[in-house]
């Protein structure tokens, strides 16, 4: 064999050599696909009109090349929807896929592509299910992948970005939206147009994604995943939980439609910090002794609702929702109802998650 021949070989196993280290070294992350805007398409780049859910997450990841850079990505489709019909059994399917994955050593984090409508709910659904520390970050995008400016491609990168980080283990289930990482337990939707959307009004993000990398600033108290104690993995369904909303002149229509619907909890969205009107104050104080409980929620966009203000919650056995938003205080009064009706207990709950 010449010298030429030689050197040419050596090059190759070299190369074979540095691409299987590299691909060792940097982590593997599970891009979980369900839809929304993110996948969407629309007839042109530059009009409104569009159908979330439409390209698979092939097609999703194929945009963003750069991925590779970060992360070597497996990727499923979960479901392709718009948000909009997000669901209890895509919730519980996605939630048993996550932990079933966790245990695979060779997983290092997973990201959640889905529609930005529901996501703050989706987002805190996983936050209390999910058992793993390993990261979880949801991401959408508030334009269609065929639009000019489209958000998705760099959302996608940050998001697997951040999943990639060693910083981003056992920080909860997060959000990453344009460049902000938000945490789970306080994220929300603010502007149905802007793709500055998302934040935590009552506290800011946790941190921001720079250059390819995770730069947290902040960390939530509140528990989350492998230290929450809600075990969906036996269930098939979960209990039925409305909320329902306050304004002026409100009477108790909407308590007893609820009830009627066979509602196991009641969430009130209230006017303020959680106050109702006496009709209403009367009718859930009636839905708690029937043994149905009731959180006190607040429709405002910040700021806690919080126990004993204008309403006793004692006097009533109500709990109250502090800084759960109506949408998180439904899910966590879900989640409660599979293991107590007791308020006490509902209010401890709302106190630690
Ligand atoms: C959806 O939530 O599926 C539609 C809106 C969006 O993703 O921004």
């Amino acid at each position: 064999m010449n010298t030429k021949k030689i050197k040419s070989i050596l090059s190759l196993c070299m190369l074979i050599v540095f691409i299987t280290i590299g691909a060792q070294v940097k982590p593997t992350i599970y891009v979980l696909a369900t839809g929304g805007t993110i996948a969407g398409t629309g007839k042109s780049s530059t009009t409104s009109a569009y159908k979330a859910g439409s390209i698979s997450v092939e097609q999703l990841l194929d945009a963003v090349p750069d991925l590779a850079t970060v992360a070597n990505i497996k990727s499923e489709q979960i479901a392709n929807i718009g948000s909009q019909d997000m669901n209890f059994q895509v919730w519980l399917k996605l939630v048993k896929r996550i932990n079933e994955l966790s245990k695979d050593p060779n997983i290092n984090g997973f990201v959640i592509t889905h529609g930005t409508d529901t996501q703050d709910e989706t987002a805190y659904f996983l936050n209390l299910t999910a058992k793993t520390s390993k990261p979880i970050v949801l991401v959408g995008a508030m334009r269609p992948s065929t639009a000019l400016s489209a958000d998705g491609p760099r959302n996608l990168f940050n998001a697997v970005a951040c999943a990639a980080s060693p910083e981003s283990i056992a920080k909860g289930v997060m959000v990453v939206m344009d460049d902000k990482i938000i945490g789970a337990d306080d994220i929300s939707k603010t502007n149905t147009l802007s793709v500055g959307s998302f934040d935590n009004p009552n506290f800011g993000p946790l941190g921001i994604m720079y250059n390819g990398k995770p730069i947290y600033t902040r960390t939530s108290k509140k528990k989350n995943t492998i230290d929450a104690e809600f075990d969906v993995t036996k269930l098939d369904k979960l209990p039925r939980v409305d909320i329902i909303l306050g304004y002026v002149n409100t009477d108790k229509v909407f308590v007893d439609a609820a009830l009627n619907a066979g509602a196991k909890g009641l969430v009130y969205a209230g006017v303020g910090n959680g106050n109702m009107s006496g009709e209403v104050l009367n009718a859930l104080s009636q839905s708690v002794k029937k043994g149905i409980p009731v959180v006190r929620s607040s429709r405002l966009p910040a700021g806690p609702t919080c126990q004993w203000d204008e309403i006793d919650d004692d006097a009533h056995n109500f709990s109250a929702s502090w800084y759960l938003t109506p949408q998180r205080s439904r899910i966590l009064l879900m989640l409660a109802l599979t293991k107590t009706t007791d308020y006490r207990e509902i209010q401890r709950m709302f106190t630690e998650y």
